[in-house]
C-alpha cells in the first residue's frame, strides 16, 4: 500500500499570504504614547470610550488600560465589509450603545479608517446624542482611499492602500488573533 502523506499545516500566524507591516512591539509602543497623550489631554475628566465591534476590541483593551484616569468603556457595533475586502457604502448600527451619552466626553476608538464613510455616519450619529465633545482615536488611517472627510484626534500608523489584517482587524473573520499587523497579500488564497 502507497502511504498517504498530508501536507503539513501552515502557521496561522507566520502563512505565506502574510506581509508583517507592524509588529506587536510597534503596536504596544504607540499605544503607550497615545494613552499617555490621551491622559494629558483628559486630566480631571471622565471619558467613555466607545470601542467599535468587532475590530477595535484588541485595541480598546490595550488603550484603556495604556490611559491613566477614570474612563467608562463601551461597544458599539456597526456593519462592515462581511466578507468582501470593500466597503459597500452602507452603515449600519447592529448594537447600539446601552447607555445615554449626553454631557460625556465621548472617544470613539476604532481600528481602522478607510474611505471613512463608517466613522463620518458613527461620529455625526454620536454628536446628534447631544455629548459634549466626541473625539476619534483609529490606529490605522488608509488615507489614501478617503472619500468623506473624518478627523483623526489620536492616530496609531498612517497606512499605504493595502488590506490589512490582525490585532483585531479579519479578512472574513479570520487572522484577528494575530498579535501583530500584516498586509494580506492575496485574499484569494486560502
Ligand atoms: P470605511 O467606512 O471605508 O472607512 O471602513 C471602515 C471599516 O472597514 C473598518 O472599521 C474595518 O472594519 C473595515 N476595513 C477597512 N479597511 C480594512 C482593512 O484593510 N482590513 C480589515 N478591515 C478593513
Amino acid at each position: 500500500m502507497i502511504p498517504v502523506h498530508s501536507a503539513p499545516t501552515p502557521s496561522e500566524f507566520s502563512h505565506p499570504n502574510l506581509e508583517p507591516l507592524f509588529s506587536a512591539e510597534q503596536i504596544q509602543t504607540r499605544i503607550a504614547e497615545l494613552g499617555a497623550e490621551i491622559s494629558r489631554d483628559y486630566a480631571g475628566r471622565n471619558p467613555l470610550m466607545i470601542g467599535v465591534l468587532k475590530g477595535a476590541c484588541i485595541f480598546v483593551s490595550d488603550l484603556m488600560r495604556a490611559t491613566d484616569l477614570r474612563l467608562g468603556v463601551e461597544f458599539m457595533g456597526i456593519s462592515s465589509y462581511g466578507a468582501a475586502t470593500r466597503t459597500s457604502g452602507e452603515v449600519r448600527i447592529t448594537k447600539d450603545l446601552d447607555v445615554p451619552i449626553e454631557g460625556r466626553d465621548i472617544l470613539v476608538v476604532e481600528d481602522i479608517v478607510d474611505t471613512g464613510i463608517t466613522l463620518s455616519y458613527l461620529l455625526a450619529n454620536l454628536r446628534s446624542r447631544g455629548a459634549q465633545s466626541v473625539k476619534l482615536v483609529a490606529l490605522l488611517d488608509k488615507f489614501e482611499r478617503r472619500e468623506r472627510e473624518v478627523e483623526i484626534n489620536y492616530l496609531g500608523f498612517k497606512i499605504p492602500d493595502a488590506f490589512v489584517v490582525g490585532y483585531g482587524l479579519d479578512f472574513a473573520e479570520r487572522y484577528r488573533n494575530l498579535p501583530y499587523i500584516a498586509i494580506l497579500k492575496n485574499p484569494e488564497m486560502q
